[in-house]
């Protein structure tokens, strides 16, 4: 019989989730084995969070949500849940901190309540729809329609001088010539706007259609191109139609006008501080015991790069190769193109007078017996030959030396009686999977955090396509952790 764990979502609401107990047959003596014994009781399935729930998908039509598309982002529903489900859900004030802000559903969900709320963001497109919610706040939601307005007589023949799109390789031939000419003529109409704010809001919607106005698609991995960009493609593709750019923008800045109408009054300049920079950096110059809450979703181990996805954004913001190069570099490690952040890391934290903490944080990592186990099988593929990128060891490696350093930090900044919430997905490499689950919440352990609960979404994520064929579907928890500090 299926055993069953009850647990209290909120005060009044309480639900029995069946526990899951690995099959005997998954239950071997290595490592991994061992790990997924130790944590067990508490993997629980938690139906109430469904792909829905957690995904952006819904926030395509949700106000402010929807100035961005950014599919990473988790939904605010999600955010309010998971504060639902803390006992501190209805205290006055609390201060909660995401490392990895995105475009900060974290953040604006915390300032809803009322709580204080620190993001730390790398990524140039996250920052700058987290400075347009702050710009969303001052802004005079009348003036700004009037401005909008003003759209109306513009003419869009008559370009910006001496203004091209800033193209990167990778984003070359990404819009038509007529595209193109009407960009450079609205940005000649924002070079007329005094205002800062409005002028940068201006320039948001502009950065908010290039994919809608573009021959590309943001998919999966990479930036798939329409057949019409002229590209020398594998497959022919038609992403359907491509709005003309005068129409998107317009279409945007409706969005904007109508949602400014309902803005909260300025609670998210007066409750939130956004760190612009790497968390890796930034937290450890945070003070000890600062906060409540931590409510994040790191990159998953999964290869994907950022830099590529956003990569028209990027280049619209002025990015060139070097800096995508850096940028890319100082990202979480997540591809297989990362180097190790560890030398720098380790000279931080002897400026900072803190390199006993780095070596806490080497010591948890290097003792993290299924996480070896995993890396030792794949640099033993690597040495076979076997692996489609030779880097795929060092990317693992990479990722979870820097994860341990996010966890020892986040358990270090919290309050005694806090709790981290993260959102992550298992991953598998040369059909080995990688609990990631597991080893971050063994992390969590080795840092002083008491694991709680894991809890596993309804329907976990198959293979990645390219391992589908050789390694067979079996599914890949994603999961919501939380563990709280004693
Ligand atoms: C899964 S997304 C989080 C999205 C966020 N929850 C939201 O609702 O928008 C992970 C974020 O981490 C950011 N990131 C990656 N490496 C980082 C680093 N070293 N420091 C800070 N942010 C980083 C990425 O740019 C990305 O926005």
């Amino acid at each position: 019989m299926t055993e069953l764990l009850e647990v209290a979502v909120t005060e009044r609401h309480r639900v029995r989730y069946p526990i899951l107990r690995p099959a005997k047959a998954t239950v071997s003596s290595s490592a991994r084995g061992q790990l997924h014994e130790r944590y067990a009781s508490r993997l629980v399935a938690n139906p109430l969070l469904t792909r829905k729930l957690v995904s952006f998908q819904a926030s395509k039509v949700t106000p402010f949500y929807r100035w961005l598309k950014y599919k990473e982002a988790f939904s605010p529903e999600l955010v309010d849940y998971l504060f639902d489900c803390l006992d501190i859900a209805r205290n006055e004030s609390a201060h909660v901190l995401d490392p990895f802000a995105g475009t900060g559903t974290t953040l604006t969900r915390a300032s809803a309540r009322r709580w204080k709320a620190t993001g730390i963001e790398l990524l140039p497109v996250g920052v700058h729809a987290l400075h347009a919610r702050f710009a969303a706040d001052r802004v005079d939601p009348v003036a700004f329609k009037r401005v909008v307005e003003r759209l109306n007589a513009l003419d869009w023949d008559k370009p910006k001088a001496g203004w091209h799109f800033p193209h990167l390789r990778i984003t070359q031939d990404a819009f038509s010539a007529t595209t193109e000419a009407q960009m450079s003529a609205y940005l000649r109409f924002l070079d007329g706007i005094a205002d800062v704010d409005m002028r940068f809001l201006l320039w948001f919607a502009c950065l908010s259609v290039l994919e809608e106005v573009s021959f590309t698609r943001k998919d999966g991995q990479y930036l798939r191109w329409d057949s019409r960009s002229g590209r020398t493609l594998g497959r022919p593709f038609n992403k359907g139609a491509i709005l003309a750019f005068n129409e998107a923008v317009r279409q945007r800045l409706a969005e904007f006008v109508e949602d400014l109408q309902t803005r909260n009054g300025g609670n998210f300049s007066r409750n939130v501080e956004v760190i612009e920079g790497s968390c890796l950096t930034a937290l450890p110059k945070l003070p000890e015991s600062k906060f409540d809450v931590v409510l994040t979703s790191p990159p998953y181990c999964n290869r994907y790069d950022y830099t590529r996805t956003y990569a028209l954004e990027l280049a619209f913001c002025g990015s060139n190769e070097n800096d995508i190069r850096r940028l890319r570099q100082t990202l979480l490690s997540a591809t297989v193109e990362n180097k190790s952040k560890r030398a720098e890391l380790c000279a931080l934290y002897a400026q900072l007078g803190a390199g006993y903490r780095y070596s806490a944080i080497e010591g948890a990592y290097e003792q993290q017996a299924a996480l070896q186990e995993v890396l030792g099988l794949l640099i033993a593929a690597r040495e076979r030959d076997e692996l489609s990128n030779p880097n795929v060891p060092d990317l693992v490696a990479n990722y979870f030396m820097e994860m341990a350093q996010v966890v020892f930090e986040l358990a270090r900044v919290l309050k005694s009686g806090g709790h981290v919430i993260m959102v992550n997905d298992n991953v598998r490499y040369h059909g080995e999977e990688v609990p990631v689950d597991l080893i971050l919440s063994d992390f969590a352990a080795s840092a002083g955090l008491a694991v709680e609960k894991i809890w596993v979404l309804p329907r976990g994520k198959g293979n990645s396509s390219q391992q589908m064929g050789r390694w067979g579907r079996q599914e890949l928890r994603k999961c919501v952790y939380l563990w709280k500090k004693l």
